[in-house]
């Protein structure tokens, strides 16, 4: 299993890096960046777990090195918000970093896993999509926009709310729609934990608008207190390591794996269909993609759980309606930078 990270020299890529070493899943890890790469490979090299590293540089064989045969590439290459910027406000800045990537691996592993975290993910994943087609390689099974964050914290503060009586590691909040802002739509209503749904029923109206705010806003609270330093860093490389391995254990074989994604509705995978026929019967704006919680396995997207859709309440219906007419501006932006390149 060769995982290759795009980044990896950030903030983001350094923690996601260690962590992707420490795994008994990962046989080759490949470290690229502008920067630091060998420096990063040659410390992690020295701890004791299975996985290979080696540091690519941005030389002339650097993303061919770090890209062919690689089975996963994670992407946090770019630049992070400082306060005050939306993740929108990226866009010019990490649009030509991220189609000049997705280039590479167009050319080096295009039947590899790519897992996008760089933002805005709403529009970069789009760019991904759009280079691949040029190139005649994309495959929306293999294309995953990383949102699992939104779904970390969404675990974390109705637990924090709750006291602690709900475990945040024994939850696992549903977020779905898109990752910015109004486009994230956790989905507290419906849940297989009981005690979940019951503690947020039990909440009044202003408390649950202001723990789906916290929700959708999440990240300007780690702009905020990091003081024009970046973003959330290591709670990213969490969840894009959580998303990894469950890809990885899905290509291994492991059955019944969940994961959220933001994922291209275009393609013929199962469920696809009837998220598009809900969109249309609800009258809501139509979108490419979208982020959903869909079942892993070794082609990489088996099936969309769409089922979530079908069980909503009024109030995240109406989230969810906000959210996809905010979503299909930011990824027709995605679609066109590449389009009319
Ligand atoms: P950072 O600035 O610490 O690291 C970014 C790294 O990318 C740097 O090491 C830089 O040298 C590298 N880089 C820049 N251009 C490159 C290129 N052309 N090729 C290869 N590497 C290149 O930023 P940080 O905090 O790691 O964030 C990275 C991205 O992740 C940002 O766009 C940020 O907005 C996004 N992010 C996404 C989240 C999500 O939930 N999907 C959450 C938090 C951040």
């Amino acid at each position: 299993m060769k995982v290759a990270v795009v980044g990896a020299a950030g903030g983001i890529g350094q923690p996601l890096s260690l962590l992707l070493k420490l795994s008994p899943l990962v046989d080759e890890l490949s470290l690229y960046d502008l920067f630091h790469t060998p420096g990063i490979s040659a410390d992690l090299n020295h701890i004791d777990t299975g996985a290979k590293v080696a540091g690519y540089l941005a030389d002339e064989n650097g993303f061919e090195g770090a890209l062919s045969n690689a089975d996963l590439v994670i992407i946090p290459a770019g630049v992070p918000r400082k306060p005050g910027m939306t993740r929108d406000d990226l866009f010019n800045l990490n649009g030509g970093i991220i189609s000049n990537i997705a280039e590479n691996c167009a050319r080096y592993c295009p039947n590899a896993n790519i897992l996008v975290i760089s933002n805005p993910v709403n529009s970069t994943v789009a760019i991904v999509a759009e280079v691949f087609k040029k190139h005649g390689v994309f495959n929306p099974r293999r294309l995953f926009g990383v949102t699992t964050l939104d779904l970390v914290r969404s675990n974390s503060f109705i637990s924090q709310l709750s006291k602690d009586k709900l475990k945040s590691n024994e939850l696992n909040v549903q977020v779905i729609g898109g990752h910015s802002g109004e486009t994230i739509v956790p989905i507290f209503s419906h849940n297989s934990n009981k005690s979940l749904v019951e503690f947020y029923n039990s909440l009044n109206s202003e408390q649950r608008d202001t723990l789906i705010h916290r929700v959708q806003f999440g990240g300007d609270e780690v702009v905020a207190a990091k003081k024009g330093t970046g973003s959330a860093t290591l709670s990213m490389a969490y969840s894009g390591f959580r998303l990894a391995e469950n890809i990885i254990k899905a290509i291994n074989g492991e059955e019944n794996i969940i994961e959220s994604s933001f994922i291209n509705l275009n393609g013929d995978i199962q469920g696809s269909r009837e998220v598009k026929n809900y969109i249309n019967t609800k009258g809501f704006t139509e979108v490419e993609y979208i982020s959903l919680p869909v079942k892993l396995g070794p082609r990489g997207v088996e099936s969309i759980e769409y089922d979530i859709l079908n069980n909503i309440n009024s109030n995240e219906e109406e989230l969810l309606s906000v959210a996809l007419s905010q979503l299909s501006n930011n990824i027709s932006k995605g679609v066109n930078f590449v389009r009319g390149a």
